[in-house]
């Protein structure tokens, strides 16, 4: 297996703690001698959660501190073979409402990351992952990379910024970057506790608790969605693939569903809940794309990427994860952190 290339190897997973960033921390766990460190601010609001790294705690080295506190990370990339950068904010709603929050959790974090490499450890491969929001409204469908960019939303004028960011550090320093244009993402280890991260996980919610599933407009826009095993294997190829360096890579599904059709298959899966048309709220209209899905045939030709997941397997499987952890995701995060895990007393 491919992935066995790991084995060795030390790993840090900016973001660790959240959705995407733990699935690939309990990915590698599975890999023998992979040294595993994670940095997560626990952000408030975003999708960290102490419980999504339980049962791999021992497996993996855990600081507590935000990426942009130059000290922290200046030490922490020191050794590193491999960087997955998952930190950030993925609110788009939030950006706009806070537009200096999205600033900090989407640029200057990532500056100072950056910035630690190449001091510090410039041999590091960092892949960096962000969104297909980036393209804004779809001029044409699918979305390939050469679509223009025209965000709709604070956190995709960000979020490309730290894709330059990151390109820019590979040609003017060499370091080895490459960026992920990821589509909404949905499984296991999700917050559930609101849905200012996107609509998938609170319909799974909203399903499971036989309640009103709101639709937007008329529920008809269509979109690729992708399961998070199919992404955490699609940044383990980009972590080992040297040819990606310095590219940008989207990962969209072949399978386009609209909101409508999503919704009825959790009320299918779940046996419970009802759908809603509803008018949308002006400040969702503001941000909204329509139609948008991607194109992966870059990703598929260069590093041999494709998403294996079926939604409906896909949404099964994340109803059975939440059915057996639903007090974990239901309410507010069981984050109290014990001293061992901040980050200056690993350093120290
Ligand atoms: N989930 C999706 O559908 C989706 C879609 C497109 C792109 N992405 C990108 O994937 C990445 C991971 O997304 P996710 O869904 O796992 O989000 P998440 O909110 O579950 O996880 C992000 C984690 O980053 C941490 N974090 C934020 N800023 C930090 C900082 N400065 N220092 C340390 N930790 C910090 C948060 O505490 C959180 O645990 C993000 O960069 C996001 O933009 C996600």
């Amino acid at each position: 297996m491919i992935f066995e290339k790991y084995k060795g190897r030390s790993i840090l997973i900016t973001g660790g703690l959240g959705f995407i960033g733990s699935n690939l921390a309990h990915r590698l766990s599975k890999i023998e001698d992979v040294d595993i460190s994670i940095i997560d601010s626990l952000a408030e609001g975003q999708g960290g959660n102490l419980y999504n790294i339980e049962s791999i705690k021992d497996r993996v080295k855990l600081n507590v501190a935000d990426m942009s506190d130059s000290w922290v990370i200046n030490h922490l990339v020191g050794g590193m073979d491999y960087i997955f950068n998952l930190a950030g904010s993925v609110s788009h709603i939030d950006s706009m409402k806070m537009p200096h929050n999205d600033l900090h959790f989407n640029c200057e974090a990532h500056l100072s990351l950056l910035e630690a490499c190449r001091m510090f450890n410039p041999g590091a491969k960092i892949v960096f992952t962000s969104t297909r929001q980036v393209y804004g409204k779809p001029a044409y469908l699918p979305l390939d990379e050469h679509h223009r960019i025209q965000p709709t939303d604070i956190n995709g004028i960000n979020k490309h910024a730290a894709e330059m960011y990151h390109l820019l550090y590979e040609r003017a320093y060499s370091l080895r970057t490459v960026v992920l244009r990821l589509t909404n993402t949905y499984g296991e280890r999700q917050q559930l506790n609101h849905n200012r991260q996107g609509f998938i996980s609170w319909f799974v919610r909203q399903a499971m608790e036989g309640e009103t599933i709101e639709l937007f407009g008329d529920g008809r826009q269509r979109r690729d969605l992708n399961y998070v095993d199919d992404v955490v294997d699609a940044l383990l190829l980009a972590g080992l693939s040297e040819e990606a360096e310095g590219e940008i890579f989207n990962l969209g599904h072949p399978q386009h569903v609209s909101l409508a059709e999503i919704a009825n298959e959790l009320i299918a899966l779940t046996g419970r809940g009802t759908v809603l048309g509803v008018p949308f709220p002006p400040e969702r209209q503001l941000t909204d794309v329509g139609n948008c899905y991607c194109s992966s045939k870059k990703i598929e030709q260069l590093l041999g990427w494709q998403p294996k997941t079926d939604l409906k397997d896909g949404l099964k499987r994340t109803i059975e994860f939440y059915q057996q952890n639903r007090e974990h995701y239901w309410s507010a995060n069981e984050n109290t952190v014990s001293e061992s895990y901040t980050a200056l007393s690993q350093i120290a």
